[in-house]
């Protein structure tokens, strides 16, 4: 009967916290259905006594317009995801995980203390300040280098890419070149190499949507598509935000166009004299370029875009896949030029 459990019906989650022995009997602690994720239920759990829990527990159909499924056990990378992380990321960017029921198909992590934002809300409304930047610079640098210093260990763990390969590089890369003609040679080496570039832990969903920010520090979720694969796949999907803001806020263009470049710089710096960064920066690049296309004619297009925006970023990007730049600044440059 494992599957029997909905965590978003409050009476059923009460019982099993309790059956579970996850909390006392008498307890009864507030429990609030949360919004923003797709892929996953997640509920927070406020307990007596102040501490917190975010439960989350992995769907097999996602809520998305058309029919998507992947295989809820992926719950199971997540929370080895969390455990890790937590070794290799900076102090406190990671949640603590707090339990794990692969049966259920559910984890429970500690919940960001209140008040938090979303990192993607504070970017959308302007608000973009240079300091979270530098964090999410140094938030990945820290786990691509650390976990490529730890590879012997952390490379069996992560070893399997299905989920990268359901959830990323079909449904970005993949179907992009399906309904885009000019893009498919671009994309068919782009998957290749991304396949054949295995160097660290890779997130697989680096997004600011991802993010909160509490207290003026970063914190970072959602870790179900991680994978030990190609650091660039990371770099490029985190930079397609900031470039699609670039984009989306004319008024704002010349900052975020700078900011990415600075999170280049800075994520650059961070990761030192690891042997595949020397040259990373035009995979960078290109896995930009790849996933800037992919959010707006792949099969999960970001929501902010109109469709004038949509087919302009189009245009601008399969301009440039015929000769994309060396650099990030390049790139930058050449990306606001061109739209
Ligand atoms: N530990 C947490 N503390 C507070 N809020 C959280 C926590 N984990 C998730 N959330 C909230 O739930 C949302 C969805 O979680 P996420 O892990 O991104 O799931 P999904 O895979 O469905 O996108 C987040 O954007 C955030 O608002
Ligand atoms: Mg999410």
């Amino acid at each position: 009967m494992p599957n029997s459990l909905d965590i978003e019906r409050p009476e059923l989650l009460l019982a099993y916290l309790r059956e579970t022995n996850r909390i006392d009997p008498p307890e009864k602690p507030a429990i609030t259905v949360l919004a923003g994720g797709v892929s996953n239920r997640t509920v927070l759990v406020e307990r007596v006594g102040g501490k917190a829990w975010v439960l989350k527990q992995a769907l097999a159909k996602l809520r998305v317009k058309v029919d998507w499924f992947s295989d809820p056990v992926r719950i199971e990378r997540e929370a080895a995801g969390l455990r890790h992380l937590a070794t290799l990321a900076p102090p406190g960017t990671i949640t603590p995980l707090v339990f794990e029921d692969p049966a259920h198909h559910l984890l429970a992590m500690q919940a960001v203390p209140q008040p938090h934002e979303n990192w993607k809300t504070i970017l959308l409304a302007g608000r973009l300040e240079a300091g979270h930047v530098r964090q999410f610079a140094d938030l990945l640098a820290g786990i691509h280098r650390n976990s490529w210093l730890r590879r012997k260990e952390l490379a069996p763990v992560f070893d399997d890419r299905g989920f990268f390969e359901s959830l990323r590089l079909e449904p970005y890369y993949a179907y992009t070149a399906s309904q885009v003609p000019e893009s498919a040679a671009f994309y068919d080496r782009l998957i290749v190499e991304t396949r054949s570039r295995r160097f660290s832990i890779v997130h697989g969903d680096y997004s600011p949507k991802n993010v909160l920010v509490h207290d003026g520090r970063l914190i970072l979720l959602d870790h179900e598509v991680i994978h030990w694969g190609d650091p660039s796949f990371d770099l490029g999907f985190a930079m397609t935000h900031l470039l699609s803001k670039a984009h989306h806020l004319p008024a704002m263009r010349p900052r975020f166009s700078d900011a990415a470049v600075a999170f280049w710089t800075r994520y650059r710096e961070g990761v030192g004299d690891v042997m595949w960064a020397a040259d990373l920066e035009p995979t960078a690049v290109r896995q930009t370029l790849g996933c800037l296309l992919a959010r707006v004619a792949g099969r999960s297009p970001l929501e902010y875009l109109s469709e004038d925006e949509k087919s302009r970023q189009r245009r601008a990007v399969i301009a440039l896949m015929a000769n994309p730049p060396a650099t990030v600044r390049g790139l930058t440059d050449q990306f606001t030029e061109t739209l």
